[in-house]
């Protein structure tokens, strides 16, 4: 039977036909490291611009060359970028370009080869996280395992508001995310049809980390 994700309120697949064409050419196995990693930044700009369409304001007082005025800007303060490395450095400077000055937090986890799930390896988050809303980033949404695996780290430090943003996403990581985190916005940039018996989307776009950073075999 198809995958119906509308049955996940809190996923959002976005539709845009210039977010589209970037991450076709993502997927192509002959896009090259450099142009990969740009993408891949262009791409995190598209989706944090969505993702961040409910953030906060304040009234901050501007003077123009013609008079003072009161004008929004956003609450940088409230806010926390936490990639889950590695993948996720690859959108980290994507979501800086929306709003420099974002405080970071760092997840690392792994993907055990033949178990498939996540391997906690490093974790700096912000002392005042707790207050924080939290941006997750990973391109990869495949089991699921990862993503909430950095949502329980999260949630452990006192963190109440996180958004995941991920560029692709298979139907069993959106099940599987969205059943454990009805909570959580989830933005997908596209939904692909499955996993393969590695684990990895199909078609996908292989390893998002060996291609950010040129490691593969
Ligand atoms: C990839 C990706 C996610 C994870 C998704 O990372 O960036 O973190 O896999 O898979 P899941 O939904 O099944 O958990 P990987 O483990 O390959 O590590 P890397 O980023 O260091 O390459
Ligand atoms: N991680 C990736 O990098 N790609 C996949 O397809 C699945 C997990």
């Amino acid at each position: 039977m198809e995958f119906d994700i509308k049955q996940y309120k809190n996923a959002i697949v976005l539709d845009h036909p210039i977010l589209k064409h970037k991450i076709t050419i993502l997927r192509d196995k002959n896009t090259k490291t450099s142009v990969f990693k740009n993408l891949v930044r262009e791409i995190s700009i598209l989706e944090g611009y969505e993702a961040l369409r409910h953030v906060k304001t304040f009234n901050m007082e501007v003077d123009t060359p013609i008079e003072k005025t009161l004008q929004p800007v956003v609450k940088r303060s409230e806010l926390c970028f936490v990639p889950i490395l590695r993948a996720g450095l690859g959108m980290a400077d994507g979501m800086s370009d929306l709003i420099p000055g974002v405080s970071f937090g760092h997840i690392g986890l792994y993907r055990d080869e033949i178990t498939h799930e996540p391997v906690e390896y490093y974790c700096k988050l912000p002392n005042n996280i707790s207050e924080k809303e939290v941006y997750l980033i990973d391109p990869m949404l495949a089991t699921g395992g990862s993503a909430i695996d950095a949502v329980k780290i999260l949630k452990k430090h006192g963190v109440k508001r996180i958004v995941f943003i991920c560029i692709i996403a298979a139907p069993e990581g959106v099940k599987a995310f969205c059943e454990t985190n009805p909570d959580i916005p989830l933005y997908i940039g596209a939904l692909d049809r499955c996993l393969n018996d590695r684990a990895y989307i199909c078609p996908g776009l292989g390893d998002a980390g060996d291609r950010i950073f040129g490691t593969a075999k």
